[in-house]
C-alpha cells in the first residue's frame, strides 16, 4: 500500500472533518475549528492519501513557550479502514521532521488516559508522560506527553 504525504488543505476541508466526526464523535473538533487550524500561520497540517483518497491527517502548531518554539500536536486521524496500516505513524514523524525544520527541539501533545491506540502510536515513537491533566476530557483525565526532538 503506498502512502502519499502531503500538506493539508482547507479545500480538504469536508473530508477531514468526516474523519475528525468518526474518530472522535461528540469531542470533534467542529468544521470552524478544523479551519482555524488548517489556516493558522504556525500550523502544520498533514494529509495522509492512499491511492489517491484522503485517509488520514494531522494537525500540528508551533507553540511559543518563552520564546522558544516548541511542536504541540493538535489533532491526528486516522480513518477507521486505514487504521493499524503505518499512516497515524507516518504522519506524526513527517510531523516531528517539520517541527525540527522550524527549530522545535520537542514535541508535546494531550491524549485521552484511556486511548489505547493513540498511547501505543506515541509509546512507539518515544513519547514520555509529563503530567495529568485533570478531567480533561469531560470526566475523563487527559495524559500530557512528551517527546525530545533533538
Ligand atoms: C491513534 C491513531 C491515529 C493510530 O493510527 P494508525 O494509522 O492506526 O496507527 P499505526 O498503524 O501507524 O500504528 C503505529 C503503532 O501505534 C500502536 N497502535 C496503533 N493502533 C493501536 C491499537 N489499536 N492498539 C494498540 N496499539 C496501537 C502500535 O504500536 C502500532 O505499531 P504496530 O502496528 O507495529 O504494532 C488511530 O487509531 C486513530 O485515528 N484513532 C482515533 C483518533 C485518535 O484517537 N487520535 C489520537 C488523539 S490523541
Amino acid at each position: 500500500m503506498e502512502i502519499t504525504v502531503e500538506t493539508a488543505t482547507i479545500k480538504m476541508l469536508n473530508v477531514l472533518y468526516e474523519i475528525e466526526k468518526q474518530s472522535f464523535k461528540e469531542e470533534a473538533f467542529s468544521k470552524l475549528q478544523i479551519s482555524y487550524l488548517l489556516m493558522d500561520n504556525n500550523g502544520v497540517s498533514l494529509a495522509a492519501k492512499v491511492g489517491g483518497e484522503v485517509a488520514g491527517f494531522i494537525i500540528g502548531r508551533i507553540d511559543f513557550v518563552r520564546n522558544r518554539p516548541v511542536g504541540h500536536v493538535m489533532t491526528i486521524d486516522v480513518s477507521q479502514v486505514y487504521r493499524r496500516q503505518g499512516i497515524g505513524q507516518r504522519l506524526m514523524v513527517e510531523l516531528e521532521g517539520i517541527f525540527k525544520q522550524k527549530g522545535a527541539t520537542e514535541c508535546r501533545l494531550e491524549v485521552r488516559e484511556n486511548n489505547v491506540a493513540a498511547l501505543g502510536l506515541y509509546q512507539k515513537l518515544g513519547y514520555h508522560q509529563v503530567g495529568v491533566l485533570e478531567n480533561y476530557y469531560g470526566r475523563a483525565h487527559g495524559l500530557y506527553l512528551m517527546k525530545n526532538l533533538s
